[in-house]
This record gives C-alpha cells, structure tokens and sequence, in this order.
C-alpha cells in the first residue's frame, strides 16, 4: 500500500510538473496501474489458522451485506502477488467470517464467498465488520487463497480499530495468540456514505511459488 500510494505522490507531482501528461481519457488511476513496477520483491502473507468454521463451495457473491443487515458496512479489497511482485490473475479467494454478532452461518452461506481475482489480481467484497465471538480475541475475516503452481493460504484479516489493540496493533497484536503478524492487523478507513458510516480496508495478499 505504501508503494502504491508513493507512486501515485509521484506520478501526480510528475503530471502537476509536466513531466507526465496523460493521453485524452486516461485517468491518473490507470496511469498508475499501467505503471505498477514489476518484480518487487514482496514478503508472502503470514500463515493463519483455518478454524473451525470453514465450508467448501461458497457462493460467487462479492456483495455479502444485505441491505437489511446489522452492523458497520464494511468494503475489503485488495490485489494477490506473487513473491516477485507478479500479480496473480485468477486466484480464487474463499473468505468467511462472522455476522455483526458474532455468529458464523454453519447452515447456509450467509457472509461466506468465493472470489476470483482479475486480471490485475484484484479482489473486492462487501461485508460488515464482524462481531467477537467466545473462544477469539479478536475480530477477523478468514481467507483461503489459492491460484495454480502456488502454495494454498489460509490466513486472517484483522483490524486495527478492534479494541483489544488499544490503538496500537504494532504492540498489543499478541494479544489474540493466533495472529502471527502484525501485518495481518490491517488499518481502517471509516467515511460517511449515504446510507451512514462504513468503512473500508485493504489487504494484499502474497502467496509463495511452488
Ligand atoms: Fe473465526
């Protein structure tokens, strides 16, 4: 995401300089897009566990929330990579989780998915941000990510404004054992939309080669 944010500071100082000019009907989003280096090396995405609550055949679904649903809309996306910075078109991404109070839907497919990213590795879903539960600390979004010639993922997305963080997950992430990494820990942005608040998150996802 830093990356990503420092090009587009770049690409737009360029433009405002004049030593970038985009051609009629490009816009700076696909100049960055168009310009995304490759081959950056990228860490792969720390391990998670699966739990127990995982079911196979999720619907095709991006749009997870019903418009009648409790809870704090929330808007996740986010690209898949490979270790060389490739972006990995194709990989399908299983993601479930809890509703706003903290339930898993163990009879249907109510807030479980399955994703296939795009052609620049791109997924999104719209969701809300999932209740606490007895037996986890912290709010979480399970995912499985596979894509071929690369190994399966199981891992988590968590939220820095969860409150078990206290306002900082680089210190406080151990306090659910299961997260290894601080980077799963994602920051939060909250807006206001016409319907009310929501917020959004992104997680990029980087799978290993086999
Ligand atoms: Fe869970």
């Amino acid at each position: 995401m830093l990356e990503l944010m420092n090009r587009r500071d770049l690409l737009l100082k360029c433009a405002a300089l004049g030593g970038l000019t985009l051609g009629p009907g490009v816009s700076i989003a696909e100049a960055l897009e168009w310009g995304a280096p490759q081959n950056v090396e990228r860490t792969p995405t720390a391990w998670d566990e699966l739990g127990p609550f995982y079911k196979k055949n999720a619907p095709h679904l991006a749009q997870m929330r019903l418009a009648s649903d409790a809870g704090l809309p929330l808007s996740v996306s986010g690209q898949v990579f490979d270790t060389r910075g490739n972006a990995i078109e194709g990989a399908t991404l299983e993601v479930w989780q809890a509703n706003d109070a903290g339930l898993y839907d163990l009879d249907g497919y109510r807030y479980r998915a399955a994703l296939v990213a795009d052609r620049a590795g791109k997924y999104a879903f719209e969701s809300v941000m999932p209740g606490h539960y007895p037996g986890r600390v912290c709010q979480h979004v399970h995912y499985l990510v596979q894509a071929p010639g690369c190994k399966p993922l199981t891992t988590q997305l968590y939220f820095a404004t969860d409150p078990v963080f206290a306002g900082d997950p680089q210190r406080n992430y151990t306090k659910d054992p299961l997260i290894q990494s601080a980077e799963l820990v994602r920051p939060v942005t909250i807006g206001r939309t016409p319907g009310g608040p929501a917020c959004a998150v992104t997680f990029e996802i980087v799978l290993e080669r086999l």
